[in-house]
């Protein structure tokens, strides 16, 4: 074959390929369910929309949430359509629907394809969760919280460094990520473990290693995965690195599970122990026990130091929010001490972290799901087996008909309204509530089970650092009237705060 030839054929091949790409589009299921976004005009410019939609996720959901509210659109994502739902009634018939229907495991599979990554066994025996679920819900916490608040000062003192009188700039997501891992690493592997820098830094890493294979893998056909899985993913040789820092106890913990049965008078008490308790019973390897404590700091440490990370920006922005924030710090911590109870009366703290996790989010859509069978929506519209779906959250969480002025950022708006309502609705309103207006953490069976701990720790952090820190933004003189924090980055469905951005902090001046 010549070369003219073999470029003729070159571009018959090529040509066939964006055919059969096409044609897939075109032939989809989905095709009764309206498209939003640029490019929805025609399924032939799937693609130009999925890639579009990476850069401009935020207004696409916004377009479509604000023609189909009450019903639902699709997204074009590059592998796949995603189906997008919203209003009260779809959201609670998403949340009343059984794993088997729609399943929420099924989609972590999917989107950070575990298969190939942590093993099938992960999926299949997820009873690291139900572990969260048990001993980390609110009424335990009183447990496990005072080891946590003793961790806070030292840990903050150490990534927030500052000097008297001097503006010291904080890269703040950097800082944010070393404060929660090592707080939640006091909880998860005791207090000896969670000083160490590096074992730290391998559970931060662990989780950035998930999203790099998953998103390299889902570019390979399933029948090539398993080959190339262990040529891109880095997750085996996170755990394998973490298994050197946690080999050691295991064993000793292995040790006197033998000689003193299920229960001794100074047995730990932290989720490394809850999983063992488990994992012996089913004769699992300390690799599958390091893999279940590294799959939950995945779940805990990007989710809650972003949340910590965007209340820093706002308090560098409206450093007017300190006077009463510290007023309420203050009496609550005389009442009752660096306790539960005291984080309970903190209202306004509660308040701003309610507000900065609707205004900033850490996803665009929660609650997702993959359809297990082929299912009716209750708004009549089919759904094929296979389909993502998922509820719109941020434009849920900026609707006015949900909450006046949506669009203003309102620290203590939340605060105000439990003032205003009886004790049920004002339970309601705080951070960790879920309702189908307020879709963060999810809603229902599946929310997240970890809400009430990290509400917990955010508090026991933010409020000392309230305490003990003065704020402001950098580069304040450049931006007039008033200074506003850096925007978010959305990539997708992701909202980040801004990655490498900083605010400047100093030693809070003595009146
Ligand atoms: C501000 C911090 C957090 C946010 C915004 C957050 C958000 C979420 C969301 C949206 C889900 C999915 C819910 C659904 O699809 O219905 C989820 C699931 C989960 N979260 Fe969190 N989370 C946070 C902190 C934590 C913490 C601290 C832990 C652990 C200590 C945790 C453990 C989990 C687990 C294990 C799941 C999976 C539940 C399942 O498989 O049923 N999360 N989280």
């Amino acid at each position: 074959m010549d070369q003219a030839q073999s470029q003729s054929w070159a571009f018959v091949c090529v040509g066939i390929l964006i055919g059969i790409v096409l044609f897939r589009w075109n032939i989809n299921p989905l095709n009764n369910i309206p498209t939003a976004g640029r490019f929805s005009s025609s399924n032939w410019l799937s693609y130009l929309a999925a890639f579009s939609f990476i850069r401009r996720g935020r207004e696409t959901l916004q377009e479509g949430y604000r023609q189909y509210y009450g019903s639902a659109f699709k997204v074009a994502l590059l592998d796949r359509w995603m189906v997008i739902i919203s209003g009260p009634k779809m959201i609670e018939d998403i949340r009343r629907r059984p794993e088997d229907e729609l399943s929420f495991t099924e989609t972590v599979q999917t989107l950070l394809q575990y298969k190939y990554t942590v093993g099938q066994k992960m999926q299949d025996d997820p009873y690291h969760v139900v572990v969260v679920k048990e001993k980390l819900q609110n009424r335990l916490l009183p447990n496990v919280m005072p080891s946590l608040i003793e961790e806070v000062p030292p840990t903050v003192q150490k990534y927030l460094p500052v000097t008297d009188h001097e503006w010291t700039s904080v890269d703040v997501l950097a800082a944010a990520l070393k404060v929660v891992a090592r707080t939640s690493n006091r909880v998860f592997v005791g207090s000896s473990l969670c000083l160490n820098e590096e074992y730290n830094d391998i559970s931060v890493q662990f989780a950035v290693e998930i999203v790099k294979a998953g998103t390299v893998l889902f570019l390979f056909p399933d029948i090539l995965k398993p080959i190339a899985a262990p040529i891109v993913s880095k997750v085996r040789r996170t755990t394998e690195r973490a298994l050197r820092h946690l080999r050691p106890i295991i064993q000793e913990r292995r040790t006197a599970m033998q000689e003193l049965g299920t229960d001794w008078s100074d047995k730990p008490d932290d989720v490394l122990q809850w999983i063992m308790d488990k994992a012996v019973a089913k004769q699992e390897s300390d690799a599958d026990i390091v893999e279940r404590l590294l799959l939950l700091n995945l779940a805990a440490i990007h989710t809650s130091s972003s949340s910590i990370a965007h209340v820093l920006y706002h308090l560098a922005e409206q450093p007017e929010l300190l006077g009463p924030l510290r007023e309420e710090i203050e009496s609550s911590i005389d009442a009752e001490g660096w306790t539960m109870s005291s984080f309970a009366r903190m209202w306004k703290l509660d308040s701003l972290l309610r507000e900065s996790q609707r205004y900033n989010g850490f996803t665009l859509a929660s609650m997702m799901r993959i359809a297990m069978k082929d299912i009716v929506l209750a708004n009549g519209m089919f759904i094929p087996k296979g389909t993502l779906l998922g509820a719109a959250a941020h434009p849920t969480h900026y609707d006015n008909g949900h909450l006046a002025n949506a669009e203003i950022f309102d620290p203590f708006r939340f605060a105000r309204l439990r003032e205003a309502n009886n004790s049920e609705g004002s339970a309601r309103l705080q951070f960790a509530s879920t309702s189908p207006e307020y879709i963060a953490f999810g809603h229902g069976q599946l929310a997240c089970p970890g809400r009430h701990f990290a509400a917990s720790q955010l508090k026991a952090v933010l409020s000392y650092i309230i305490l003990n820190y003065d704020f402001k933004l950098t580069d304040t003189e450049s931006c007039c009237p008033r200074p506003q924090r850096p925007p978010n980055v959305y990539v997708s469905l992701a909202v980040l705060p801004p990655i490498g951005g900083t605010i400047q902090l100093t030693k809070r001046a003595v009146c």
